[in-house]
């Protein structure tokens, strides 16, 4: 099959649907690929070098595959052939519009800005992507702003305060905010209704800012809802608080599918200093900060510069379309099983149903939710229909039964065992249930995130195990020996797991 890669018709448009680098892996794919001439020269990358990767130059409308970055015009829409493939950020949740229009025609379109945030389908993610861009390029369009230092000096010729920065929203843009903010030197503050993000926050250096209302939220689908207005006026008391302190807001609170929440009213930002800075990230959502004007810097009668550009990631065009050609490549590997050119959409699999607006002409939007599994498990039917109550009690009264049997039937038997043991055994048999029991309570009871360096204990019990196994090898009964080498070898796949995962995990956060 062919790929064809048009030239965005918007000129604001800086970014590309594939580099030369993206073009190389998806003619390993088995794809052909046509680039349309000058679609990469926004972002510097020229027609040859996408020749010298194996594309061709010409034109890219007519394939039957076309990636896009934006919903493309009707013009372009009517040039694609029937049964092509449309795969670009589509927005369909807050453009039915085009979702309707896109249905009318004989084509597949599916749109990168619905993959579902699960672990799985993170390497296809352009929302985060393109987030973590906007973020960092939200603080260096700040910091330009500002006009000041980041970082706090003490020199001959006085001291210099360091840039107080609030991040409101500590999602992937506001993640990546808050770490660049943090490099540059400022002390960096951050609210957020997940508390969730609280660790995240401070592993980047940065305060978190709890609002102590009944409604903070644990994801469900690894975006917010919509808050209650408890929760918002008590953030409100904080944003009035804050916007007296601190010398730039960088605002990226979004809830999907919905206008954007308005955390920073005018009042607000008439508290602030002359000369202090608001980035509105949302401001094509319509913005979290009154008076954002989309696409805009504005300066408001106190000398306080909002700046509400809507274009952030493709103000870093080359890094944005290689980061936006990579999720779209690795799209292409989730699809293309038979790495024969060979496009399979599959609708048993939940990212491609996820993100399928249109297959052959027939409207599939919206698809079924997906939850995340970083969902919070939820309260059993019982306890939530009153209803059910009687059979819930029924059901876990059997299961406490059952629980108890078991109980009782190995308390039976240990029993036995221990009378019935010789007196050296007896010893050996009570340690051993002692460890069965506190191991259990141990590992069950951990939280999931303390896993890793729960991981470093029982790497230190596995090698107190092949000690004592090592000990036991020179024993004249052949089964002490059987057992012994059976207990090495399991204990060391333990400990050599255990180094080989920790140190695959320093490697994601070391700088190459
Ligand atoms: P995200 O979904 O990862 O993060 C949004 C965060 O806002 C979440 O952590 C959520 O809990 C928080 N939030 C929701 N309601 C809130 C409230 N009332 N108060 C405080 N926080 C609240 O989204 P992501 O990917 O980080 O994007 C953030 C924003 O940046 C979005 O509006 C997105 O459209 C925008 N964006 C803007 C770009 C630009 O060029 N201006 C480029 C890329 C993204």
């Amino acid at each position: 099959m062919i790929i064809g890669v048009p030239r965005d018709p918007d000129p604001g448009e800086r970014r590309v649907a594939a580099t030369p680098t993206t073009v190389t892996q998806l003619v390993k794919l088995g794809y052909q690929v046509v680039v349309e001439p000058g679609a990469g020269a926004a972002a510097s990358f020229s027609d040859e070098s996408y020749a010298d990767a194996g594309a061709t130059v010409g034109d890219a409308l007519a394939a039957d595959i076309v990636f896009v970055i934006n919903p493309p015009p009707v013009a372009q829409r009517d040039k694609l052939a029937d049964g092509a493939t449309l795969i670009g950020m589509l927005n369909p949740r807050l453009d039915p519009e085009l979702v309707a229009d896109l249905a009318g025609r004989p084509i597949t379109a599916l749109s990168m800005d619905a993959v579902p945030r699960i672990s799985r389908a993170q390497s296809l993610d352009v929302l985060s992507s393109m987030a973590n861009i906007a973020g960092y390029r939200a603080v260096v369009e700040a910091a330009h702003a500002f006009g000041r230092f980041f970082t706090g000096q003490v020199t001959a010729a006085g001291k210099v305060p360091p840039a107080k920065v609030l991040v409101a929203g500590a999602g992937v843009a506001g993640l990546a905010a808050i770490g660049t903010a943090g490099s540059l030197g400022a002390i960096v503050r951050a609210t957020d209704p997940r508390p969730e993000v609280a660790d995240q926050v401070k592993s980047l250096g940065g305060e978190y800012l709890p609002v102590e209302a009944a409604d903070v939220e644990v994801s469900s689908t690894g975006y917010a809802k919509q808050m209650s207005d408890d929760y918002n006026d008590r953030a409100t008391r904080l944003y009035a608080v804050q916007a007296g302190e601190v010398d730039i807001i960088i605002t990226t609170a979004l809830i999907p599918g919905r206008p954007a929440p308005r955390l920073i009213t005018a009042g607000m930002v008439a508290t602030m200093r002359p000369g202090s800075v608001i980035v509105d990230m949302a401001a094509a959502n319509g913005g979290n900060v009154e008076g954002t004007v989309p696409g805009e810097v504005v300066v408001t009668a106190n000398g306080v510069t909002i700046i509400g550009y809507t274009d952030l990631a493709g103000r870093l065009p080359a890094q944005a379309s290689q980061l936006y050609g990579t999720n779209l490549v690795n799209l292409m590997k989730l699809m293309t099983p038979g790495k024969d050119g060979q496009l399979v959409l599959d609708f048993e699999d939940v990212v491609q149903r996820g993100i399928t607006v249109v297959r052959d002409g027939e409207l599939t939007w919206p698809p079924p939710a997906v939850a995340v599994s970083a969902a919070p498990p939820k309260a059993s039917e019982s306890s939530v229909n009153p209803d059910n109550s009687v059979k819930g009690e029924a059901v876990g009264s059997k299961r406490r039964l059952n629980t108890l049997t078991v109980v009782g039937a190995g308390a039976t038997g240990l029993f036995l065992l221990t009378a019935l043991a010789p007196a050296a055994l007896r010893g050996h048999l009570t340690v051993f249930a002692l460890a069965i029991v506190i191991g259990y309570y141990v590992i069950g009871k951990v939280h999931h995130a303390l896993h890793t360096p729960l991981m470093s204990v029982t790497n230190a019990i596995s090698g107190i195990i092949v000690v004592g196994a090592v000990l036991q090898l020179g024993d004249s009964q052949d089964l002490i020996t059987v057992l012994s080498c059976a207990a090495i070898l399991l204990a060391s796949i333990n400990v050599f797991g255990g180094f080989a995962v920790t140190r695959r995990m320093l490697a994601m956060f070391s700088r190459s």
